[in-house]
């Protein structure tokens, strides 16, 4: 099949290559030149495992190309989408400029009938703009072409990407013409085949459908941070708490770790999001701000413990920080935690020497030479001539450090962790301090 993406961000970079790696002929385009000259050479813009070679052999097979040019890009696809950035406006409200002026590119390129999916995150309502957009500009040409626009909205995770789209929890096709959901399901059938994935909706409800799963998602991870600063003040421990209710089927594990608060591309806007829309029809979603406050608040936790540690004196002291990125297996460091830990420790006159396996490119881009922060190429070096340790993202190579090697380095010896990575009974023998989140 012949398929178009519009944008090669996380979203779009993933689905059109795992489209190729299922024998179709993909055409990905983006207005950002030098991504595309890059794309051309195999150079990945982001950090995603398996992405890199994945691309490689698909573009040297054929399968997947890249350009800029639009008219092609619309030429070439029966189906076009639509998976460029909806981020935060200023009232919180997705920007919608990136995902209308595709939509204004296909109609003005287009003179045949094409199918238009909507990937990414977009509120209600925003297919019927779509449609209102590609009308009015074949009008405008005095052009008379069919075309449907379809509701697709991806769950995949970054770090975990390929999988998430190859071997999807489910496909949503949202539509109200059944011919659109027939083609669609015709595209998706390679990855369909263990058992059908497939849920057929009409398109407010498919578009409805992304946010409530994010928002339940979110609302599952401030739920627990809630409880685990209650534990703290009862003296409870929500690590036993979290085994406690994991254990109960209707509750289960997945997205009740306590922490130092979500972060990344997703969560924080797509709540933001939904409570504007709520707010614009007249709803006040009390849930989705109290979400939004409590992780707000979470993001503070650790330079608050640091602060009390220190009876707020921690001018001139320097602080190593174990990761930068979101979550871990990404480079992807929008909203993080890491960034509020920075930000506060050097306006208090701190200084920081910070490492990530794979966010220190991004750091670089987002701080600068911001004065006080050091950009280490290891965790060791990170720890070296530093008082104390704070973690703020759970990479597999942060879970079994040499304790008695931290506790000769950091002169204070103390270690804040914001993901809960240690028993706590293990960093003491060392004679370590250790504050962690929901544990007394
Ligand atoms: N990142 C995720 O994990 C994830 C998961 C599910 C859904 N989403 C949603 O998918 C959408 C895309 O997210 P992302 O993280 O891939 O974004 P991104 O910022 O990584 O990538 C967007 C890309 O679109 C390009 N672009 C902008 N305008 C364009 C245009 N007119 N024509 C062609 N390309 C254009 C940009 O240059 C950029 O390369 C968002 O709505 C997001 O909420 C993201």
């Amino acid at each position: 099949m012949k398929i178009t993406i519009f944008g090669t961000g996380y979203v779009g970079l993933v689905t059109g290559t795992c489209l190729a790696e299922m024998g179709n002929d993909v055409l990905c385009v983006d207005v950002d030149q030098q991504k595309i000259d890059n794309l051309k050479q195999n150079i990945i813009p982001i950090y995603e495992p398996g992405l890199e070679t994945m691309v490689k052999e698909n573009q040297n097979d054929g399968r997947l190309k890249f350009t800029t040019d639009t008219n092609e890009a619309v030429q070439h696809g029966l189906f076009q989408f639509i998976a460029v950035g909806t981020p935060p406006d200023e009232d919180g409200s997705a920007d919608l400029k990136y995902v209308l002026a595709v939509a204004n590119t296909i109609a003005e390129n287009m003179d045949e009938y094409r199918v238009i999916i909507n990937k990414s995150t977009v509120p209600v309502g925003t297919g019927n703009k779509v449609k209102a957009t590609i009308q009015q500009v074949l009008d405008k040409q005095d052009k008379s072409i069919e075309f449907d626009v379809v509701s697709n909205p991806e769950f995949l995770k970054e770090g975990a990407a390929i999988s998430d789209f190859m071997k999807p929890d489910r496909i949503i096709i949202g539509t109200d013409n059944p011919r659109t959901t027939e083609l669609l399901k015709a595209m998706y059938a390679p990855f369909n085949r263990n058992h059908d994935r497939i849920i057929a909706m009409d398109i407010r409800s498919a578009e409805l459908t992304k946010y409530a799963a994010n928002a339940m998602l979110a609302t599952k991870i401030s739920f627990m941070n809630e409880l685990a600063n209650l534990a703290e003040i009862l003296g409870a421990d929500i690590e036993n708490v979290r085994h406690g209710i994991g254990s109960d089927s209707r509750i289960g594990y997945h997205f009740i770790y306590p922490g130092c608060g979500y972060g990344g591309s997703c969560f924080p806007k797509d709540v933001k999001a939904l409570e504007r829309t709520a707010k614009e029809n007249g709803y006040n979603a009390e849930l989705l701000s109290a979400v939004e406050n409590v992780n707000d608040r979470q993001k503070h936790v650790i330079f608050n413990k640091i602060q009390q540690h220190y009876s707020g004196n921690i001018k001139g002291k320097t602080f190593a920080l174990w990761g930068l990125a979101f979550k871990p297996k990404t480079d992807d460091m929008r909203e993080a935690p890491s960034r509020v830990l920075i930000q506060s420790l050097i306006e208090a006159g701190a200084k920081v020497k910070a490492y990530d396996p794979e966010a220190l490119e991004e750091a670089k881009r987002i701080f600068g030479g911001k004065e006080g922060l050091t950009l280490c190429d290891s965790q060791n070096e990170a720890t070296e001539g530093t008082d104390a340790l704070c973690i703020v993202t759970e990479w597999k190579n942060f879970r079994s450090p040499d304790f008695q090697e931290l506790n000769n380095k950091l002169t204070d010896a103390v270690i804040f962790d914001g993901r809960n990575l240690y028993n706590p009974k293990d960093v003491k023998k060392f004679d370590l301090q250790y504050y962690s989140i929901g544990r007394s």
